[in-house]
């Protein structure tokens, strides 16, 4: 091979080596990602928005809310530790059921404590008023319900609520002991778009 064979061999292995290199770098090949402008997905000025809602958690005939769909796999557990319920619970403007539909809320809870009542709640609340009919947020979080005041996270949402992230604060405002009926206030603030 000729001194100029051997120059032009090794640059061209060289140039085959950098692109493989910069391909592997730069994800060239990776066209199922790409990044955006959040200005043009209408993502301009983050908000903080509260709301408050009541929240009926209704067992009792002749329409419940709430249903036991797991029973608690022993009798003898005083948290009712295992038990889960399945619940589409109206959320209305004020204490009364009969006042406004503000949303629903849906999903289920269980009962997440065994010393003491802790409950793992997973729930999508679906407003139905306005602007944010069919927005929805969704909450996972921990619920001492004996405690006055519980605190949960707001891990997401829709809609208008996409991007959310925040809290909500629940306290009983009334609780039937003998049906499980509850009403409770939800005060719950969210970031979002
Ligand atoms: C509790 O569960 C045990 C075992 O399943 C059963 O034998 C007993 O009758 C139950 N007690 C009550 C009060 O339901
Ligand atoms: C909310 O949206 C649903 C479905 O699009 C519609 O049927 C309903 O009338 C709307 N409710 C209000 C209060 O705008």
């Amino acid at each position: 091979m000729s001194t100029k064979a051997r120059v032009f061999s090794a640059i061209v292995s060289q140039s085959i080596l950098l692109a493989l290199l910069s391909s592997f770098v730069t994800g060239e090949n990776q066209d199922f990602v790409r990044s955006l402008d959040r200005k043009l997905y209408g993502l301009k000025k983050e908000k903080l928005t509260h709301f408050r809602v009541y929240w009926h958690d209704i067992y009792s005939a002749p329409n419940p809310t709430a249903m036991p769909i797991v029973r608690p796999p022993s009798n003898t557990s005083a948290t009712l530790f295992g038990s889960i319920s399945m619940i589409d619970d109206p959320l209305t403007e004020k204490p009364e059921l009969s006042s406004k539909l503000i949303g629903r809320a849906q999903g289920f809870y269980g009962s997440a404590g065994q010393e003491e009542t802790a409950l793992l709640m997973a729930m999508n609340f679906v407003f139905l008023q306005g602007k944010y009919n069919g927005s929805t947020i969704s909450i996972l979080g921990r619920n001492q319900v004996f405690s006055k005041v519980r605190e949960m996270p707001v891990i997401g949402g829709s809609g208008l609520f996409r991007f959310a992230r925040g809290y909500a604060q629940a306290s009983t405002h009334s609780f039937d002991l003998k049906s499980g009926d509850a009403v409770v206030e939800y005060n719950v603030y969210v970031l979002h778009y």
